[in-house]
């Protein structure tokens, strides 16, 4: 017998599946996403996610060239599947428009670190600890963290007055007298990036959990 016709069959049939489950039907649902417009307590309007400072952008690129998704992922999953919103990593579920301005979004690939995907809210008012792209073990001893240090420059202290954004090293890490160590251009980006990582805002399809904050408003 002629088993052609249904073989070709056959590979057209799971060509089209494919293509119907892996591209018409997800660009269906998700292609004509647009960011979330609202108005904030001072009846601004406001869009969510807001494009990245050009600062910031530059650090979500680097923050992929260093492969920083190797270690950290940039997603919550929901309650049902996993304690990331228990252990404090966001508020809710990530969900496909938070990854709207991101030409590549970060989902990462494995988690040896925290999800970072609230990083910046975590931070609050706090400057990010920039000295932890230098050398991690110096905020959390033990820390297997990529150090970067790369991303820093050693220069001489000019006119006998450090700079204030010299790094705070002692000991072996300080560096020889009369120099300091500065973040340079890419440092601050990749730390504009960490910084402007949040994505605790009310949209349709993921809503924020009521808290007794909210409810009285
Ligand atoms: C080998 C795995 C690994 C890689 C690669 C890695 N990290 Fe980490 N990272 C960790 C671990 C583990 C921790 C938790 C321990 C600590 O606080 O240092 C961490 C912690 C952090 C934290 C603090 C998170 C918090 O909630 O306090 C930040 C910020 C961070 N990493 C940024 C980065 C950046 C930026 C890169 C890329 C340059 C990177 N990491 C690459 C493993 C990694």
């Amino acid at each position: 017998m002629n088993y052609g016709p249904l073989i070709y069959f056959g590979v057209v049939t799971s060509l089209v599946a494919s293509w119907l489950g892996f591209v018409a039907v997800p660009r269906t649902q998700l292609g004509s996403l647009q960011p979330d417009v609202s108005t904030n307590a001072a009846n601004a309007v406001v869009s969510y996610p807001a494009a990245r400072s050009g600062e910031a952008a530059q650090g979500r690129d680097l923050y992929q060239s260093l492969g920083c998704s190797s270690c950290h992922t940039l997603q919550v999953r929901p309650q049902t599947g996993g304690s990331d919103i228990a252990r404090g990593w966001g508020k809710r579920r990530s969900v496909a428009r938070d990854y709207l301005q991101d030409p590549v979004p970060l989902l990462g690939n494995s988690r040896l670190g925290p999800d970072l995907a609230n990083y910046g809210e975590r931070l609050g008012t706090n400057a990010f600890p920039v000295i932890r792209l230098f050398n991690p073990r110096l905020v959390t001893p033990g820390s297997i963290c990529a150090p970067v240090p790369f991303l820093f420059e050693t220069r001489p202290i000019r006119a006998g007055v450090g700079s204030p954004e010299a790094l705070p090293l002692k000991g072996a890490a300080a560096p020889d007298a009369g120099s300091e160590v500065v973040p340079g251009l890419r440092a601050r980006q990749l730390a504009a990036f960490l910084s402007s990582l949040s994505t605790s805002v009310d949209l349709p399809e993921a809503a924020l959990p009521v808290t007794e904050e909210t409810a009285q408003k």
